[in-house]
């Protein structure tokens, strides 16, 4: 990482975190344009289109020689290529079917990847004022509070989120009701809040002991992934194995006996790599 100053990178992403949440903030409350994407479920709107331009074009001022992976770029044709080059992967709107519903769970995503590993995660939630973020070896933080993992082991004693997810193909969705009815019987609670990364931010700091989803992309979990591994969380494939940004499934919980134990519940679904 000689040569990348991951400060500079943090405050960038944090200022174009809140400025970008002032642009979804405002267009929150009013009628959006809404525009369906792979499935009736999938959706984009006008102003998730704004913000990714807004926040690339932010980047590339400071960080020219960077590359760039988001979203709605992708959405309109562009390819995902992680290589080992300082890598920006953004989610301008995580939670867009939140979005729409004025529902207060949404937020935009910042992740910058080195080496194909996660460094700077910067995850803004404008409704509530919630800024998480975090840099590699240095902790993860909400607000400016360092935030840790519950580290619970016990299911039984645990707050377990899962997601539908925005591809609603029957082979999928047998999985996820299979998955939530095996958690809601042995888990402490259950819920889906609508926002991967959000989600991943719940377990760490502690609000929720675990979280699985297979069929997100890599710019829901970039950001998220540093965040939770930075508050003591653990990050994994839905089969316990180790965790891959590309494979579109992640697990995290509050511990490893904990994660390894809700992997061997699921029912486990292998969406096209990213
Ligand atoms: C979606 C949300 C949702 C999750 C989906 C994601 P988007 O992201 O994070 O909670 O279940 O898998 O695609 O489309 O709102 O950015």
């Amino acid at each position: 990482m000689a040569g990348i100053d991951l400060e500079l990178c943090l405050q960038t992403g944090q200022r174009l975190a809140r400025e970008a949440g002032v642009m979804i903030k405002d267009a929150f409350k009013k009628k959006k344009n809404v525009m369906l994407k792979s499935s009736p479920v999938d959706l984009v709107t006008e102003t998730d289109q704004a913000v990714e331009k807004f926040i690339f074009s932010e980047l590339r001022k400071t960080f020219s020689d960077h590359r760039f992976i988001g979203e709605e770029s992708v959405a309109a044709g562009e390819k995902v290529e992680l290589t080992d080059a300082p890598t920006w992967i953004i989610d301008p709107v995580d939670g867009t079917m939140n979005f729409v519903h004025s529902f207060p769970f949404v937020c935009v995503s910042i992740g910058l990847t080195v080496n194909k590993e996660p460094v700077v995660g910067v995850i803004y939630n404008p409704i509530l004022d919630h800024m998480y973020h975090a840099r590699k070896g240095c902790g993860a933080f909400l607000n400016d509070e360092r935030i840790s993992a519950s580290g619970e082991t016990d299911l039984s004693k645990a707050l377990v989120i899962g997601e539908m997810g925005t591809s609603p193909i029957p082979e999928k969705m047998d999985c996820v009701f299979h998955n939530a009815q095996a958690l809601v019987a042995k888990a402490h609670g259950f819920r889906s809040c609508g926002s991967c990364a959000l989600d991943m931010c719940l377990v760490a700091s502690g609000a929720a002991d675990c979280y699985h989803e297979a069929g997100i992309h890599v710019w829901d979990i970039a950001a998220g992934a540093l965040l939770l591994t930075e508050a003591g969380a653990v990050v994994m494939d839905t089969a316990g194995g180790p965790f891959d940004l590309l494979s579109r499934r992640v697990l995290c919980a509050s511990s490893q006996p904990l994660g390894e134990q809700v992997a061997s519940m699921l029912r486990q679904y292998q969406p096209p790599r990213d």
